[in-house]
């Protein structure tokens, strides 16, 4: 056993799980009418309700000492003092300093980087400043109407998130688009009806190597120059967000047109950095500044509030609790909330992509669930889809629920049917609904002498542990504020798991063998050895090729 699942407050919670699993939620609720008050914090205008957990006060009292005794605060100081607390590629990780609104000194090395940090959103707001006033002119003279950001994973993800979730603060006049995938109809769809006179390619990556970006940046150059004719119209319609200098000057983007971020700064957490100029291009510099500014006071609140009261920590230790102790399977996260409906996708990244280990920080292989599979989809679709595994399904997911008290777009009494359906799911899964409660209802509906098969599939287990967040209306500020709770809470599951949450080492295999693979594609010749499965997929597909184009 690991010194984790050995410890006594591991073991503590593990006994504790066997007494509280034999009282439904629902007698929890019923048993004390200060349930809500009890679970559930406020910060500014969110208010997190994570009452409906399968919990009591001695569970968070447990877990509270479980995240002391793994060295969460420790591990937090660590990371806003700048240590190399990603440890296998001996890195800071500062994403914080990025929103750090207080201005206060952050040292790597001994140097403080808000000095760098607030140069760049200097220029960062000067450039948002000259493309949204028309300023700024692509080669033949006309204003910019159309940016595309080239980009992939956290180079995408974040920043396509942030603009859709912000769709009524965004000005219509410039459009944006999301070009991610090696799939060339990724790229093609985009470009059919823009204007390479009006278009701005902003070109993210942190290594600028990523084959995705490089080689789509690469059709988007060619789609310029064959209208422009003449290689000085890139630097009016290419810039970069990266660490790469090098790279970037290679790729003939001007270095005066390269926004720099740092390698402190992980890909997944990259959208508070330059690799948000698409935000601010969108939204306006000071809006961009709101976002920065709602995850800032979430990094103090999370340096600076006890554990019990901590939204990411608490957001964190349910999931352990959940996941480690009842077994849970995966977690889906449901905003109620049309423009958020990337928000999911997004989450994946962050969590799956930091969580999703199985070696702890020392190299040994750990003995506990780590990270679990993250999914979700903008409420009521998923109602209609996947809700019904989540109610009666033999696997147990957990949710996390997210609203608006006021939409963007209060039309009639649209919003209030939302809401309806916003509450009724939480507490459906909750509650449950039982066999006495069945036959009843079949008895009033005019059913005599119901059939046992139909009452049995119409039981509810409840006892499905959910959170949920609402919220005033979705601001900039606010989502500032989710995000950043999301991804302190990624870093407390990291922490007490002890796996190092800010390298992604399982994304390489597969790149290195499509590498190989590339150029048997080309030639038909098969030069590394493989499977028989993958050879022969690899010979059929050079054949149908050969035949077909
Ligand atoms: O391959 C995974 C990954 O490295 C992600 O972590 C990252 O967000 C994405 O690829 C893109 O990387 P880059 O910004 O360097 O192009």
């Amino acid at each position: 056993m690991s010194k984790l699942t050995e410890s006594k407050e591991w073991q503590a919670l593990a006994k504790h799980q066997k007494e509280i699993a034999k009282r439904p939620v629902r007698q929890l609720f019923a048993d004390d009418p200060q349930r809500f008050k009890r679970f559930s914090c406020r910060f500014n205008d969110i208010l997190f309700d994570y009452s409906k957990n399968h919990i009591d006060s001695t569970t968070t009292e447990l877990l509270v000492k479980l995240a002391h005794a793994t060295g969460l605060g420790e591990e937090i100081e660590a990371m806003y003092n700048g240590e190399p607390i990603n440890n296998t590629e001996n890195r800071a990780v500062l994403h914080i300093a990025l929103r750090n609104r207080s201005n206060r000194p952050i040292k790597v090395n001994g140097r403080d980087v808000m000095h760098d940090v607030n140069l760049e959103l200097a220029k960062m707001r000067h450039f948002a400043d000259v493309v949204r006033s028309g300023e700024w002119r692509g080669y033949s003279g006309k204003k910019i109407t159309n940016v595309v950001n080239i980009g992939i994973g956290g180079s995408d993800l974040g920043p396509k998130m942030v603009r859709h979730a912000l769709k009524p603060y965004t000005r219509p006049d410039i459009r944006c688009h999301f070009v991610s995938n090696m799939d060339p109809t990724d790229m093609m769809n985009t470009l059919r009806g823009l204007n390479p006179e009006t278009t701005l390619f902003l070109v993210a990556s942190k290594s600028f190597t990523t084959p995705e970006t490089i080689t789509n940046a690469e059709t988007a150059k060619e789609w310029l120059l064959k209208t422009a004719q003449e290689r000085r119209a890139v630097s009016k319609h290419f810039v970069a967000m990266s660490t790469n200098l090098a790279a970037v000057k290679q790729f003939g983007i001007d270095p005066e047109n390269m926004f720099e971020f740092w390698d402190w700064v992980g890909g997944r957490y990259s959208l508070w950095s330059a690799v948000g100029l698409s935000i601010a291009i969108g939204l306006g510099m000071d809006r961009f500044e709101e976002l920065l500014e709602g995850a800032h006071e979430v990094d103090e609140h999370f340096r600076n509030t006890p554990f019990d009261q901590n939204i990411p920590v608490l957001m964190g230790l349910l999931g352990i609790w959940n996941n480690n102790f009842f077994d849970s399977h995966g977690h889906a996260v449901m905003p109620y909330d049309q423009n958020l409906d990337i928000f999911p996708r997004f989450l994946q990244q962050l969590d799956m992509e930091s969580n999703g280990k199985s070696v702890d920080k020392n190299g040994n292989p750990v003995d506990y669930a780590t990270g679990p599979i993250i999914w979700g989809e903008a409420g009521t679709n998923g109602q209609h889809a996947f809700f019904q595994l989540l109610h009666q399904g033999t696997q147990l997911a957990p949710c996390d629920f997210l609203v608006a008290a006021v939409n963007h777009n209060e039309v009639h009494s649209r919003h209030e049917k939302l809401l309806a359906n916003f509450l009724a799911q939480p507490e459906a899964m909750m509650r449950g609904k039982d066999r006495e409660q069945v036959i009843d209802e079949l008895h009033a509906s005019g059913m005599k002498d119901p059939d046992e098969i139909l009452v049995q599939s119409k039981i509810f287990p409840g006892n499905r542990p959910n959170s949920t967040f609402v919220y005033d209306k979705l601001t900039a500020k606010t989502l500032g504020s989710l995000i950043a709770f999301y991804e302190h809470k990624v870093f407390t599951q990291g922490t007490i798991w002890n796996i190092n949450s800010f390298d992604q080492m399982g994304v390489e295999l597969g790149k290195q063998l499509a590498n190989a693979i590339l150029p048997e594609l080309k030639n038909g010749e098969i030069i590394h050895p493989h499977d028989s499965s993958t050879q022969a997929l690899i010979e059929e597909i050079v054949e149908r090729r050969q035949t077909l184009i």
